[in-house]
Formats: structure tokens, C-alpha cells, sequence
């Protein structure tokens, strides 16, 4: 079965403008949430394809990414709380202006990998959706895109 139309340009949509080169990068603390924030692009990614069509669904690995993003969402907090400053950052200062609304959102993006189903191809697909609009609904706000 494939995704329907909409399904696909939501899906898209969501995983869209997440590409970034680390080149230059200095700073430990922002790197290690740069790359906290890549894997969990790279498991999202993972899901993506098989939402898709464009692999097929294999629940055990699909499992695995869904724990991946679980655990990497969770360790957000600690890896964003200390306000560290990088020319290369795309992180905006309103994150530590905000903290509470920013764990806030970042707890919709824990409950939502959480509830990734990778039983069935529909219920995957509507789950990303879920999920991807929450990565986005943090970025929109606290995260500035520069390339
Ligand atoms: C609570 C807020 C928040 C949530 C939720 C969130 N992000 Fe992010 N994300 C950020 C911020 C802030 C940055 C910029 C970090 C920086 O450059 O210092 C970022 C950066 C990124 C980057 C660029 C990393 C790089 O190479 O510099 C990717 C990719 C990314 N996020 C993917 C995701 C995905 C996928 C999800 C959902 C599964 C997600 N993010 C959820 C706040 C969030």
C-alpha cells in the first residue's frame, strides 16, 4: 500500500530542511546537541522511507529507531541546559528565556516517539505526522535555520 498523496507531502514536508554541515563547528557542548539532533534525523529518516514505500516495513528496525529517537529526545534537556554559544549554532537565546515552554515542547516530541507505531503502515504514517510536527513546532520557534 502506499501513502496517500497528502500523507507524503506532510511526511516530506516535516523531514524537509533538516540537512546541516557541521564544518567548524568548536564548541563541545553545541556539537554534542548538533549531533544528538542528527541521529535523530537519521532515525526519523529511517521511518520515513518505510512510511513511504520506499523500504519495507521491517518492525524490528523500526523499533530501533523509535527507540533511538525516544532516547535521544529525552536527553535534550541536559544536552541543551547550559546556554553554550557557537557561530555555527542555529540554537535562538529564547530557549534559555523560555526554558519551561521549551522543555515543554520538547516533552510532545518524547511522548510522540514514544507512541510510534510500527505494527502497521497506516499507523506509522499517522504517527510520524504526530511526530515530525513536533520536531517542527520547536524549530519554528526556537531554532534558526541559517542554511
Ligand atoms: C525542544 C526543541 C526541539 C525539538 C523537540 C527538536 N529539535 Fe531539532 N533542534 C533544536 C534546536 C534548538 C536546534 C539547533 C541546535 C544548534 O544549532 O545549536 C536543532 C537542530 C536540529 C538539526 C540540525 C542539527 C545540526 O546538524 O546542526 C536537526 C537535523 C534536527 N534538529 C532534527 C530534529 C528532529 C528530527 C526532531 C524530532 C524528532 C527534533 N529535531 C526535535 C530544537 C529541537
Amino acid at each position: 500500500m502506499r501513502p496517500t498523496l497528502p500523507t507524503a507531502i506532510i511526511l516530506t514536508l516535516a523531514l524537509a530542511g533538516l540537512v546541516h554541515a557541521h564544518g567548524g563547528t568548536k564548541d563541545k557542548t553545541v556539537l554534542a546537541r548538533m549531533d544528538a539532533m542528527l541521529d535523530s534525523k537519521k532515525a526519523l529518516n529511517i521511518l520515513g522511507d518505510m512510511a513511504k514505500g520506499l523500504r519495507p516495513l521491517d518492525p524490528d528496525r523500526a523499533e530501533q529507531a523509535k527507540s533511538a529517537l525516544v532516547t535521544l529526545s529525552r536527553q535534550t534537556p541536559e544536552l541543551f541546559k547550559t546556554h553554550a554559544k557557537d557561530p555555527t549554532s542555529e540554537a535562538l537565546p529564547l530557549i534559555w528565556e523560555n526554558w519551561d515552554d521549551f522543555l515543554k515542547k520538547n516533552e510532545a516530541t518524547v511522548r510522540a516517539a514514544q507512541a510510534v507505531d510500527t505494527k502497521t503502515l497506516g499507523g506509522l504514517q499517522q504517527s510520524l505526522i504526530q511526530l515530525g510536527a513536533t520536531c517542527l513546532d520547536c524549530h519554528e520557534k526556537y531554532r534558526k535555520i541559517k542554511n
